[in-house]
Formats: structure tokens, C-alpha cells, sequence
């Protein structure tokens, strides 16, 4: 089976921990069986400065007939941030229809939660982070700017099949999973027109998973939760905005951004889902080969795992785990002195 991948490096870290992915995927192509074709696309700030543009107008088209795209990171001083997502990384998501942000939220053995006498154990859970509407929308706009009167307006677009689709990929997956349990984040308190129709859309298809049970909070005592008692969640799903603010929080507990991949998923086989780590393009650490590249190797696996590369997916996990766990090679960010190269090598020497 040959996996036809695009590889978008990006700016700054993006393109240094790119390598260790490649290395990684290199390293696994090697079994018998599992094949990669890379093609690599410039797309990034780079290309901004030199085109006007973050990717050249077929950029869609071009990408549409791989498996999966891997991305690093892409932003630069200088080119607003605006412009790289809503020229490279929004698009991406929409026109694939990747409505699902996938972020797992675990503590790695070896590493140190922000929470105090937290360990692996405690620390746990998959956010489930709609993608496609919400909050993020295009809808809105301004008034008498520069006036007294000046005014916004942005509108949070809920709909039903964007709620079914993504409700029914996170009961899904907390169906899956041990525990079987399914937290989702509301505001239908304050907010009460898009909110109480999103818990609709929960109550509506809770009973098509018996299994899953099912718990309601609003947002802010979510947050909170986190925190305080990280060891209760096992899926989170929400809105667009919510999900992104909690799958910043979760990682943050677990390690930092260095180590936190993500996933934009649609999963229909027919179009490319798109793999990431949650971390920008880092310029303030750039070049010097001290990135972690914990987060890029992390969000590997998750792409093997939609491949349906499990076994591939499972042992570059523990290859990753057991350096974390033993503590000898880490990063700078994790408290150690190795850089992106050297602790590549030790999980490549740990998958053998
Ligand atoms: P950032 O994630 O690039 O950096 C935040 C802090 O975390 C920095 O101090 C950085 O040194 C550190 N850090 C990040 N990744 C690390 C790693 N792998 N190892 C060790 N330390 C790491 O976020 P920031 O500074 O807000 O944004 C920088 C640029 O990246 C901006 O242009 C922004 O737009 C872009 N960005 C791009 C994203 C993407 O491509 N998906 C996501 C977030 C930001
Ligand atoms: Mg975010």
C-alpha cells in the first residue's frame, strides 16, 4: 500500500521538525508492505513574500489528490497572521470539509504536568473541536468606523448538519473508548440562540449511542475543570471557538505546546485530512535546532492512525514514549539540553 502524501513544511521550526518526521516515516517504510510517495509544496510566508499569495490559486487542487497532508507550521514576522491562516490553513480545512480538529490531551510518562502531583494517569482525554462554522465565521460586519457610533458584528453560525456531523464523530469516539464518556461544552445560559440549539443537536442524538454517557457543562466551569480535575474527561467536544480555547488549555497541562499534535480530519477516505502540530512557526527559537519535535513525531501517529497504519502508529507512539519516559535525551523546553536532530536519532534508535 503507497500512501501519497503532501508535505508542507512551512516557516521557521515547521520546516526543522519536518525532518523528523520524514525520518520517522522513513525509518517505518522500511517494513515490508508500507510504502510512502512524498511530494513536498512551498507553501508558507515565504511563498507569500515572493508571490503575494500563501499558495498559488490551483494550491487546492493541487493537494486534493493525496492521502494525507502533513504540515510544520507556517507564520513569519512581518506577514500578518490573518493572512497565513486565512490564506493557507482555513481553506485547507473548509474546501476539504475537515470538520473535525482532533487534539489529544496526555501526559507522556517522563514529563511534568503544569498541575501539581498530576501524572499519566490523570491526565487523559481526546478534544473534539468542530472546525468548519461557529464562531470562526465569515459573517458580520462593521459600521461607522472611526465614529463614536462605531460598531462589530460577527455572527456564530450553528447548523444542524455541522452539529450532526461532528457530534456523531465524538460520540463515535468516546463509544471506542474505556470509559465511554462524552463532556461537551455549552454556553446556552448566556448565549441563547446558537447554544441552546447546539445542546438540542446533543439531546437529539444521545440515544443513538446508549453506551456513551453523556455530560453537560457550561464552557467556563469546563475550563476550570481542566484544571481542577483533569482526571473526569475522556472526549470533550465543542463549537469551533470553545474547542480551540480548550485544546490550548489541555495541552497546556500537559507538557506544553512543544509536545501537542493535532489533527484536522474529514473522514471521508476521498479527500486529504490534514496533520499538524498544535505549535506556530516559533521565529524566537528558529534555526537553532532546539524545537521540540515531540509534537510533529505525535502527529505522525495520529496520521498512520488514519491511514490505518496502526501497527506502524502504535510503535512509533512507544518508540516516542519510551525516550520521554526513560528522561535522558529532551529538549530545552522540557528541561533537558538535546536538540531537534539528537532526540530524533533516540526514537529512531528506539524504533529500531
Ligand atoms: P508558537 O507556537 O510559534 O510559539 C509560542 C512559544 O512556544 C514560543 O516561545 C516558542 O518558542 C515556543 N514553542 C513553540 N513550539 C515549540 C517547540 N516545538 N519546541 C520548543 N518550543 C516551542 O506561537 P506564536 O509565537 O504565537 O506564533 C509564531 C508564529 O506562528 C506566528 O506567525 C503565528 O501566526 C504562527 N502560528 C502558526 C500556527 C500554525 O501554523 N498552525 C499555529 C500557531 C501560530
Ligand atoms: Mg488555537
Amino acid at each position: 500500500m503507497t500512501h501519497r502524501i503532501a508535505l508542507i513544511p512551512g516557516d521557521g521550526i515547521g520546516a526543522e521538525v519536518m525532518p523528523s518526521a520524514l525520518r520517522c516515516l522513513e525509518a517505518l517504510s522500511r517494513r515490508p508492505g508500507l510504502n510512502f510517495e512524498f511530494t513536498d509544496f512551498p507553501y508558507s510566508c515565504e511563498y507569500y513574500a515572493r508571490h503575494g499569495v500563501m499558495m498559488p490559486a490551483d494550491g487546492i487542487e493541487q493537494l486534493r489528490p493525496h492521502d494525507a497532508i502533513l504540515l510544520g507550521a507556517v507564520g513569519y514576522p512581518g506577514v500578518p497572521d490573518h493572512v497565513s491562516l486565512w490564506g493557507l490553513l482555513l481553506p485547507i480545512r473548509r474546501e476539504f470539509g475537515q470538520y473535525v480538529n482532533l487534539r489529544p490531551v496526555r501526559l507522556l510518562r517522563g514529563l511534568t504536568s503544569a498541575l501539581r502531583d498530576r501524572g499519566p494517569e490523570d491526565i487523559n482525554y481526546l478534544v473534539v473541536r468542530e472546525n468548519n462554522e461557529g464562531e470562526y465565521s465569515d459573517i458580520g460586519g462593521r459600521m461607522y468606523d472611526g465614529l463614536p457610533e462605531a460598531m462589530a458584528i460577527q455572527a456564530n453560525v450553528i447548523t444542524r448538519k455541522g452539529s450532526e456531523r461532528i457530534l456523531d464523530y465524538a460520540f463515535r469516539l468516546a463509544e471506542s473508548r474505556a470509559r465511554q464518556t462524552l463532556a461537551y461544552a455549552t454556553k446556552s445560559n448566556g448565549i441563547k440562540h446558537s447554544m441552546p440549539f447546539w445542546d438540542e443537536q446533543v439531546a437529539g442524538m444521545a440515544p443513538r449511542y446508549p453506551a456513551v454517557n453523556v455530560e453537560q457543562y457550561h464552557v467556563d466551569i469546563l475550563a476550570a475543570n481542566l484544571v481542577t480535575h483533569p482526571d473526569w474527561f475522556d472526549v470533550i467536544v465543542g463549537t469551533n471557538l470553545f474547542g480551540d480555547i480548550l485544546s490550548d488549555l489541555g495541552p497546556a497541562t500537559a507538557g506544553g505546546i512543544g509536545v501537542a499534535p493535532s489533527a484536522n480530519i474529514n473522514p471521508d477516505p476521498g479527500v486529504p485530512s490534514m496533520f499538524e502540530p498544535v505549535h506556530g512557526s516559533a521565529p524566537d527559537i528558529a534555526g537553532q535546532d532546539i524545537a521540540n519535535p515531540i509534537a510533529m513525531i505525535w502527529t505522525v501517529v495520529m496520521m498512520l492512525e488514519h491511514l490505518n497504519e496502526n501497527d506502524a502508529a502504535t510503535d512509533l507512539m512507544s518508540a516516542l514514549e519510551a525516550v520521554t519516559g526513560e528522561g535522558k535525551v529532551m529538549t530545552r523546553d522540557l528541561g533537558g539540553t538535546a536538540g531537534t536532530v539528537e532526540f530524533t536519532d533516540r526514537v529512531l534508535a528506539e524504533l529500531g
